[in-house]
């Protein structure tokens, strides 16, 4: 199969999971390189759910290797958390999973501050996840930040803890009036983590070398999507990291040409959770319906999801930044009941119409969606295995969004688990 890269195209939650699950089965590597607790990523097993924060979502097939590269943000507790939860379900960790020793830390007080910053933004907040990845990644570029080798060093973990704390005990204490962290606490717990986490850590560089070199083959899990991306989403309305296809090369470093297909992957619908434009939001009962069918509630958060229609114009956005080989559409099933599915083909911007998405924030805020509307299917679709087996009408839905983009629909997913999938 090669290796596969496989990113949200839109703005996170689009079944990623369930996707790198699947195509896991011909993988032997499956890597994360960018995006840290943020992520939740689902994945159905004979009707047993699995929730997936850092470690990659080929963990659940025997065999197969995962690496949490450098440039994913790693919460030392949340990641012993979800090791042990798998090992309590009996999956093995021990040798199949890698850590990067240059992976930045998220530390209790960027999750203090992540809180605290979106408080204080009041009506304007992001809706960040309270994971802390904007404060760890501000860390990260400001070069204060904590490495998983850190941990494993207690010298220089006590300098660099010592030195970063002072400036956070500061905001905390004097900006905000919250009370800070002790140093000692930390840390002890710090130093107790890197014990915990020891054998899983490595130079995952020379690993991704040694993999590529040998031409075993790599699936790349995408975390967030297109959309949320630090450059190209909805600024300020993004996460903290690039979620587009380049992350791969810095997140784990790898040089270009090793990766030979990217398959995008969106909903038949459009998902958001947080705050910002959304062009195709329905508010009403529309929305409720389609968050109801697909229970759209955070993987995360547990939030409500907002819902709305398939944009095209964001898509090709995404699928330009990406380089997009081919397209996944997932939770096709959730449109089952509908008469009518609209398409968002165009946007009209104070009377202009046009098919680029505006860099823009306020001009983005005034797109209105131009629709093109389709007849439902009568009969469900759920658990369709094969592509002749889809209704006629699921079938032109599908083959105009592959018309329009230019790419082709190689999967299509109709239910949660993981045989619920048709290969076309
Ligand atoms: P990710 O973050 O991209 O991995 O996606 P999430 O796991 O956050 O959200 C996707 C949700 O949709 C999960 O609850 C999945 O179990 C579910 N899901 C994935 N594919 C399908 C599908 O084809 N049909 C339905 N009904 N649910 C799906
Ligand atoms: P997966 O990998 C959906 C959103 C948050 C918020 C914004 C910033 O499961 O698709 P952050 O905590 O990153 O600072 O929040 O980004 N967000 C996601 N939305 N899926 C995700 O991950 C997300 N990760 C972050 O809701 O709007
Ligand atoms: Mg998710």
């Amino acid at each position: 199969m090669g290796n596969v890269a496989v990113l949200g195209v839109q703005w996170g939650d689009e079944g990623k999971g369930k996707i790198v699950d699947f195509l896991a089965q011909d993988a032997q590597w499956v890597v994360r390189y960018q995006g840290g607790t943020n992520a939740g990523h689902t994945v159905i097993v004979k009707g047993k759910k699995y929730i997936l924060h850092l470690i990659p979502s080929g963990i659940l097939h025997p065999g197969k290797r995962c690496i949490i590269g450098n440039g994913v943000v790693v919460d030392p507790p949340e990641l012993l958390r979800e090791i042990e939860e798998l090992q309590r379900e009996g999956i093995e960790v021990d040798d199949r999973l890698f850590l990067s020793e240059t992976a930045h830390l998220i530390m209790p007080y960027h999750k203090k501050l992540d809180a605290l910053s979106e408080k204080l933004k009041g009506k304007r907040q992001i809706g960040t996840t309270l994971r802390g990845i904007g404060p760890a990644y501000s860390d990260k570029m400001a070069r204060t930040g904590l490495r998983v080798h850190d941990l494993l060093r207690p010298e220089r973990l006590k300098e660099r803890l010592e030195e970063t704390l002072k400036v956070k005990n500061l905001i905390i204490k004097e900006f905000f009036g919250e009370e800070g962290y002790s140093f000692q606490e930390l840390y002890q717990d710090a130093l107790a983590w890197g014990e915990a986490l020891q054998p899983y850590v490595c130079n995952t560089v020379h690993l991704m070398k040694k993999v590529i070199q040998q031409k075993d083959p790599v699936l790349f899990e995408g975390a967030q999507g297109a959309l949320l991306d630090i450059d190209h989403g909805t600024y300020p309305f993004v996460t903290s990291s690039n979620t587009t296809v380049g992350s791969i090369f810095t997140g784990l470093g790898i040089p270009p040409g090793h990766i030979h297909r990217v398959m995008g992957i969106s909903k038949a619908y459009t998902t958001r959770v947080g705050g910002g434009p959304f062009p195709t939001e329905l508010k009403g009962e529309e929305g409720q319906c389609l968050r109801d069918r697909g229970g759209e509630y955070g993987a995360t958060t547990g939030r409500p999801r907002r819902c709305g229609w398939l944009d095209l114009v964001a898509l090709k956005h995404a699928a330009w930044l990406n380089g997009l080989t081919e397209l996944t559409i997932t939770k096709l099933d959730v449109l089952d009941t509908l008469k009518e599915i609209k398409i968002c083909v165009a946007y009209d911007i104070e009377g202009e119409l046009t098919e680029e998405m505006p860099a823009d924030l306020d001009t983005f805020s005034k797109a209105k969606p131009v629709y093109k509307t389709f007849s439902g299917w009568e009969g469900t679709v759920k658990g369709a295995t094969q592509w002749k087996d889809l209704p006629l009408q699921a079938r032109s839905y599908l083959e105009y969004i592959e018309d329009a983009l230019h790419i082709p629909i190689r999967i299509v997913s109709t239910g949660p688990d993981r045989e619920e999938t048709i290969i076309r």
